[in-house]
């Protein structure tokens, strides 16, 4: 993680100078009270009151000054530092596989996207500012105490001991509890999000109270560990004021005593050593808060590197030279079993070949592996056993980004974003024309709702698509599809919320397309697809047969039941 600070050096370098200034100017301020008292009360010299009273204002000023600069470059160093750190784990979340975002879980990485990364960034505001504050202070201070009498820097030295066990105790009692605290925020941050997320699911079920005391319990669970932490650390500061107060009484018995006797000591060094006194006692306590401020950030930090350090699971391959052959998909052998699924297999032996240009289309039961098939040629999901080619080539050999630019997927759930939805759209082709917009969109049968909307294309998309029906975000996402440029069209069951009649002028527009690329169409409607070129009927992860709709109805039986049940459903409708 240092290796984010190394850019921002030189404020590193001179928070904690101005810091040193700022605490000079603190220790000189006791010294010249003592003068005062001893040179200037005592001896009724006004004019010295005066002249050391104005160099008492003068070192508040410029120890103000450097403390305002500390703090400047302190933060300086530590925005930087957070903002990079922040820039690098999303970055790092965007390029996760599938696998890995299941595995920690969103609400993980939200919480160390967020929470982790502020609690490290406070830590290096800490140490460029109140590390080097108490270490300062105290070591001044120390120097300062002997200055006024060597037997005041002994108390201090007595009271040292205490001070640091029981900082030393309270510390290591609280710091495997930091873990505990950032996983059940984690846990909170996932209830949170899955509730605000499925808002309307929970509000239909009438599942306010019941999701409410899942929050309760996860909130408490949280409150419960705080509370431990909080209350271990409230001991420390009593007796931490415990052993000053103590150091404050031999003080002035030793002064008072040697004052009495004739000695050096005046009551100028008196008073002088309680300030120097309370300034270091305090320097430790708060030394104390900043070891935990520690400890604290050293389990974020773990928490942000285990998603910095996790290896690239799905990751380039060597790159593959331009072929002449576009839109060519072939499964050999594939097996596929989902990652912590022990071993049980999705798909398995899938074989065939989709030629280019051709349009293919796959049905199955629900849940029989048609969408985890076509996910394994963007490669969401690496393959088990076998092997995918697209265009003759290994989907592994490729540059992720080459394979994924070849391919335009509208997945099953139209994911649509918090903006207009013509940037919406947009998202197929950068640099698109509004008229290259506009032709996507008429493709995918969704120019005219879109023109009836009150802003047109400028109109905004509520979070999640909300603010649509389901057709509609089913259609700017195909739109999105036929706006990037693609050799292989994925449509995984994209037309499922359309009436029948616009999903047949869809599939119209579609075949009248010009410069055809391969297409790929899952659906769950035999009306979707009899057009097709080839029909792939997938049964439980294995391939049933493939062949054309006439084919099937004679050969396959589980097409032809498929077949049979839409029809009676069609008729028992009409
Ligand atoms: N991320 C995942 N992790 C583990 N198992 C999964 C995951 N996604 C899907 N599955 C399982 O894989 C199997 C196939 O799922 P898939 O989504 O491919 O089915 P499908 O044929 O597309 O179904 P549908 O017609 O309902 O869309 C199912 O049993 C499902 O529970
Ligand atoms: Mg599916």
């Amino acid at each position: 993680m240092l290796k984010y600070l190394k850019k921002y050096w030189y404020f590193c370098l001179l928070a904690p100078l101005f810091m040193v200034g700022e605490v000079a100017m603190d220790l000189l301020q006791p010294d010249l009270m003592a003068k005062i008292v001893d040179e200037g009360v005592l001896k009724s010299d006004i004019s010295l009151i005066i002249s050391v009273g104005i160099r008492m204002i003068l070192t508040v000023m410029i120890g103000g000054l450097f403390g305002i600069l500390c703090g400047v470059f302190a933060n300086l160093a530590a925005q930087g530092f957070g903002n990079d750190l922040r820039k690098d784990l999303f970055s790092k979340i965007m390029h996760l596989s599938f696998q890995q975002t299941d595995k920690i879980s969103v609400g993980s990485l939200v919480t160390r996207l967020t929470n982790d990364v502020t609690q490290v960034q406070n830590m290096v505001m800490m140490a460029v500012r109140g590390f080097v504050r108490n270490t300062v202070m105290f070591a001044g201070g120390i120097f300062m105490l002997y200055r006024q009498s060597p037997k005041f820097a002994l108390v201090a030295a007595c009271g040292l001991p205490f001070v640091v066990v029981t900082v030393t105790f309270f510390l290591r009692k609280t710091a495997p509890l930091f873990k505990v605290v950032q996983k059940k925020l984690d846990g909170v941050n996932q209830i949170m999000q899955e509730n605000i997320a499925g808002a309307r699911v929970v509000k239909a079920y009438v599942k306010e109270e019941y999701e409410l005391a899942r929050f309760d319990q996860g909130n408490a669970e949280l409150c419960e560990k705080n509370l431990k932490v909080q209350s271990l650390l409230a001991f420390m500061s009593p007796c931490m004021n415990i052993v000053l107060n103590l150091c404050v009484v031999a003080v002035i018995l030793i002064g008072g005593y040697t004052a009495r006797e004739g000695g050096s000591i005046t009551p100028g060094h008196t008073m002088a050593a309680i300030t120097y006194l309370a300034q270091i006692l305090h320097g430790v306590t708060f030394m104390a808060n900043i070891f935990q401020i520690f400890s604290r950030a050293k389990a974020s930090a773990e928490r942000i590197n285990e998603v910095l350090d996790s290896p690239n699971v799905i990751t380039d391959g060597v790159g593959a030279e331009e072929q002449e052959v576009k839109g060519a998909v072939e499964f050999r052998n594939v097996s596929f079993a989902y990652p912590g699924s022990e071993g049980h297999c999705v798909l398995e032996e899938i074989s065939f070949k989709i030629l280019p240009g051709e349009t293919f289309a796959i049905i199955g039961s629900t849940g029989s592996g048609k969408s985890t098939l076509v996910n394994l040629i963007p490669r969401f999901y690496d393959v088990t056993a076998g092997e995918i080619l697209v265009d003759g080539i290994n989907v592994k050999d490729y540059e992720l980004t080459a394979l994924r630019d070849k391919i335009a997927i509208v997945l099953q759930k139209a994911e649509l974003y918090s903006r207009s939805i013509e940037e919406n759209i947009r998202w197929g082709k950068k640099d698109a024309d509004p008229w290259e917009i506009k032709k996507a969109a008429q493709i995918a049968h969704a120019d005219d709702f879109i023109c009836e909307k009150s802003y047109g294309y400028y109109t905004p998309v509520t979070e999640g698509g909300h603010s649509l029906s389901g057709g509609q975000k089913q259609r700017i996402s195909i739109a999105r599809a036929m706006l990037k440029e693609h050799d292989i069209l994925i449509l995984d069951d994209s037309t499922s919320a359309l009436d029948l009649k616009t999903e047949a002028a869809f599939h119209k527009a579609l075949g009248e397309q010009s410069g055809k690329a391969t297409r790929i169409m899952i659906a769950q409607r035999i009306s979707s697809i009899q057009g097709a070129d080839r029909i792939l009927v997938l049964d439980n992860g294995r391939i049933a047969a493939i062949g054309t709709h006439k084919e099937l109805l004679k050969q396959s039986e589980i097409y032809r039941d498929i077949y049979n049940s839409q029809m009676k459903e069609g008729s028992e409708a009409e």
